[in-house]
C-alpha cells in the first residue's frame, strides 16, 4: 500500500513571537497540515491560543488549519473557531455530551470533523459516531503539552482502527523520526510533530524523516 503520509507541525512547539514566519516557513517546508492545540486552562492544565491568533494568522497561506480543541464544551465555541478559519475542527468525546450536535454544528459550518481520544479513553467510546467523523485522532500522550514521550501501547487503537475505518487516522503526541515508523506500520496516515520540527533547524528535513 502506498498512502501518502500527511505531515502536520504542531504550531504549539513554534516561536510564538514569530508565529506566521514559523506558518510560511514550515508550510514551505513540505508541511501538509497545520496542527493547532487550542487548550483552556480546564480540559487540560494548559492555555494555548483561541480564534483571534488563528484568525490573523489565518492570512498568512493556504494551508489547512486542522484544530484540535482541547477544550470544555466545545460546542459552544465550533462556530468562532470555523469563523476564524479553521478546515478541519476535532473535539475530545471526553469533553462533550452529545457528539452528534457538535458534529452537526462543524458540518453545518462546512468544516471536515474529527474526534480524538486520550490515552484512558477506550475507541469503543467512539464506535457510534465513527461513521460520522472524517478523522480520529489517537492521542500518543496525556493532552496538555508538547514534548512529552511517545506512549506506544496507544498503538493498538491505531491498529484496531485501521481495520475499521477509512479515514485519516491521526497520531499526536511524542512524534518523531523514529516513532513515526512503528505509526504508519500501525496504520497512521496524518502525524502531528511539534518538537521533533520546530526543535530542529532544517523544518525541511524534519518533515521529510518523519514522514518516513
Ligand atoms: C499535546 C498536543 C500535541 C503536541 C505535540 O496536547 O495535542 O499536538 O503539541 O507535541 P510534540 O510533538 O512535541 O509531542
Ligand atoms: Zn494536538
Amino acid at each position: 500500500m502506498n498512502e501518502k503520509i500527511l505531515v502536520a507541525p504542531s504550531i504549539l512547539s513554534a516561536d510564538f513571537s514569530r508565529l506566521e514566519e514559523e506558518i510560511i516557513k514550515v508550510d514551505r517546508a513540505g508541511a501538509d497540515w497545520i496542527h493547532v492545540d487550542v487548550m483552556d486552562g480546564a480540559f487540560v492544565p494548559n492555555i494555548t491560543i483561541g480564534p483571534a491568533v488563528i484568525k490573523s494568522v489565518r492570512l498568512a497561506t493556504n494551508i489547512i488549519f486542522d484544530v484540535h480543541l482541547m477544550i470544555d464544551d466545545p460546542m459552544q465555541y465550533i462556530d468562532q473557531f470555523a469563523s476564524a478559519g479553521s478546515d478541519i475542527i476535532t473535539f475530545h468525546i471526553e469533553a462533550c455530551i452529545s457528539p452528534d450536535d457538535i458534529i452537526k454544528k462543524i458540518r453545518q459550518n462546512g468544516k471536515k470533523v474529527g474526534v480524538s481520544i486520550k490515552p484512558g479513553t477506550e475507541l469503543s467510546s467512539i464506535d457510534k459516531i465513527l461513521d460520522k467523523v472524517d478523522m480520529v485522532l489517537v492521542m500518543t500522550v496525556e493532552p496538555g503539552f508538547g514534548g512529552q514521550s511517545f506512549m506506544k501501547e496507544e498503538l493498538s487503537k491505531v491498529r484496531e482502527l485501521k481495520s475499521r475505518f477509512k479515514g485519516y487516522i491521526q497520531v499526536d503526541g511524542g512524534i518523531n523520526k523514529e516513532t513515526s515508523v512503528e505509526a504508519i506500520a500501525a496504520g497512521a496516515n496524518v502525524l502531528v510533530a511539534g518538537t521533533a520540527v520546530f526543535g530542529q533547524e532544517d523544518y525541511a528535513q524534519a518533515i521529510r524523516e518523519i514522514r518516513g
